[in-house]
């Protein structure tokens, strides 16, 4: 059974929002679009940039750096339809967010 590790507590990301967490020596971008939380690689394939620094709007990070636009629910980069990052299953437990560092298959 894969090992779920806690990135946040609820309370600390508001919808709309975006974070970076830490985790077995991984950056993962956490994001919480309406109430529901979504889990990212946090490094942008173009050239490096956090995405759980960028913007969220809807369900589409902007990387702070160059401005690629990702779907935070699919991992799918919306600029370059060719890339993409890695998606975490999150589940939500009491008031903690947490997530499965086995990568889901691609959307
Ligand atoms: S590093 Fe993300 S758009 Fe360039």
């Amino acid at each position: 059974m894969a090992e779920m590790v806690k990135v946040a507590n609820t309370d600390e990301l508001e919808p709309g929002q975006g974070m970076v967490a830490e985790v077995g020596g991984k950056e993962i971008a956490v994001f919480n679009v309406e109430g529901t939380f979504y889990a990212l690689d946090n490094t942008c394939v173009h050239r490096g940039g956090p995405l759980g620094e960028g913007e969220l709007i809807g369900d589409v990070v902007t990387c702070p750096w160059h401005s690629w636009e990702y779907n935070v629910t699919t991992g799918a980069c919306v600029t370059n339809p060719s890339a993409c990052v890695a998606r975490f299953p999150v589940v939500v437990e009491g008031n903690e967010v947490k997530v499965d560092l086995e990568p889901a298959s691609p959307a």
